[in-house]
This record gives C-alpha cells, structure tokens and sequence, in this order.
C-alpha cells in the first residue's frame, strides 16, 4: 500500500523539479533584443538577425558581429568578428549614436599605416597589413615615423598584441538605456529567479522527506518481519 503512493509522489515531485529546471534554463534572447522576423519587436531595442544557427547584430559603423552570448543581468553582450579582424572593428566601429559602449576602460592609440616595416617593439596588425604596407597600433604622443602615415585615433580596449588576437578578444559591449520598464523587467527576472531557487530547495527538501519516510518504512517492515520470524521460532 506504501508503495505505490510513495511513487506516485515521487513521480510528482521529480516532474515538477524538472518543470522548475526547464523554466530556470529557457529563452536565451529577450527585451531589450528581439530576432527580426521572428519575435515581435514592440519595445525592443535591438535587433539581432538569425541565419542558421548564427545570430548576428548589425552596426552602420561597421557591418554585421556575430553574437557569441548576451548576459542580461551583467549587462554584456560577447561579440566575435566573422571577419576574424577585432581591430578592424575597433578602428571604424563608431558607438556614438548606440547604446553600447565597450565593457573595457579604454585608451586613445593611433592607427598608422606605413610603407615599410617597423622594427621591434612594433608589431604590426597581420589582418589590417599586406605585403605593400604594414599597420600598427601606438601610443598618438609618439612622433609619426616618415615612411607611415597616421589612418585615425581612436579609444579603443586593446592595442594589437600577437597574443591576444582571436575573433572575439576586446569585443564585449554593455549597454545602458535608462528605461523604467526595464527596471521593472529585472525585478520581475529576479523574482523569477528567487521563484526557481525557492522551487528547487522545496523539491530537494520534499525528495529527502520522502526517501527518508521510504527508508523508515522498509526499516519497520523489516522489523516487522524479524519478530514474526523471531515469534514463529518459539
Ligand atoms: C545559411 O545556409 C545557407 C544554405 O545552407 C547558405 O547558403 C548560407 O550562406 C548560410 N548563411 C550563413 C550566414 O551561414
Ligand atoms: C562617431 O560618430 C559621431 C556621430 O556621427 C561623430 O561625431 C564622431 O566624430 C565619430 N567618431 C569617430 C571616432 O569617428
Ligand atoms: C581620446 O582623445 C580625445 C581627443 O584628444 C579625447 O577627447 C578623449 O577623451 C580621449 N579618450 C580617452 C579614452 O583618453
Ligand atoms: C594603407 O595604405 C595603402 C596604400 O597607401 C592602402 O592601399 C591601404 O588601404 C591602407 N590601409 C589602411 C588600413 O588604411
Ligand atoms: C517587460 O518588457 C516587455 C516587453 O518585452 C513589456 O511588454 C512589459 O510591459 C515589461 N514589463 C514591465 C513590468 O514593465
């Protein structure tokens, strides 16, 4: 008789843990972004473009970034460039008129283009370079060298380093939009967030009742056993 209630219960509470678990993990992009096409956009702010299973987010400035994640409680957005060049991103993408700024502290560097090569410290930038001219990142209180020409400054995260050069290294935005309703969206994601948690340490604390009830009956039964048997041997 214990039995099949206790896993009929059982059965009900590793369902709703898992109905808790399933809440807690789903949508990945919501206000203040929405997929074109494919999610309504009232009261978004950007859009970010779905093909195949790339996501991508559009800057005038620039062209399309892929979107590696996005973390809405921090705030960042982690972005790769598909052309694998970051500091061709950080020499034309120009945030002024977005919402975002980049997530580092950032410094003025002088891009330079130069007809010959410059010797050590400078290392120039293989993606932005050809065989004809070489581009660097330096110091703008530096004196221009005569063969180069200065492109632009620019506040940038980074200058270039051979060692930090994948498609995705300086390129996390955040973003600030001092908008009431998304005060209220947090508090209501926190709220859901407290809800899971909460949920989850009821489930667990309802898991531990219930096997420790299972174990304290199949003790008592077998207790009950051993005297019948210790009975049945008088
Ligand atoms: C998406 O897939 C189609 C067909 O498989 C392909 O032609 C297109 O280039 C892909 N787009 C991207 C952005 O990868
Ligand atoms: C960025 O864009 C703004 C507005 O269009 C412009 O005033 C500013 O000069 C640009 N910055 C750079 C570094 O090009
Ligand atoms: C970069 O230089 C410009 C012009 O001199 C200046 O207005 C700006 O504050 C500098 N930015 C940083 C991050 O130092
Ligand atoms: C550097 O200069 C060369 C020749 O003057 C030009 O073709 C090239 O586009 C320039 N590169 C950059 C990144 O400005
Ligand atoms: C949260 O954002 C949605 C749009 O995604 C909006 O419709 C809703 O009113 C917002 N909620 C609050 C509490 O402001």
């Amino acid at each position: 008789m214990a039995a099949p209630i206790f896993l009929i219960l059982f059965w009900v509470f590793t369902f709703s843990c898992s109905v808790f678990e399933v809440t807690h993990a789903s949508p990945d992009i919501h206000y203040p972004f929405h997929i074109k096409g494919k999610q309504p956009q009232h009261d978004s702010h950007f859009e970010l473009l779905q093909e195949n299973t790339t996501t991508t987010i559009h800057f005038p400035s620039y062209g399309d970034l892929l979107v590696n994640s996005i973390s809405y409680d921090t705030k960042n957005i982690y972005l790769a460039d598909p052309k694998n060049c970051p500091h061709r991103v950080f020499m034309n993408l120009n945030l002024t008129l977005t919402p975002f700024q980049y997530y580092y502290v950032l410094k003025n560097y002088t891009y330079l283009n130069c007809s010959t090569k410059l010797s050590s410290p400078f290392i120039e930038i293989p993606c932005l370079s050809d065989s004809s001219y070489h581009v660097y990142t330096v110091d703008p209180a530096l004196p221009v060298p005569g063969s180069c020409k200065g492109i632009k400054t620019v506040a940038i995260p980074f200058k270039y380093s051979p060692y930090r050069s994948d498609n995705s290294f300086g390129l996390r935005l955040t973003w600030d939009l001092h908008d009431s309703r998304e005060e209220g969206n947090q508090t209501r994601d926190s709220y859901m967030t407290h809800y899971a948690v909460v949920g989850v340490i009821i489930c667990v604390l309802v898991m531990v009742t219930l096997v420790s009830i299972k174990v304290h009956v199949s003790r008592r039964d077998f207790d009950k056993k051993e005297r019948q048997l210790l009975l049945a041997d008088f």
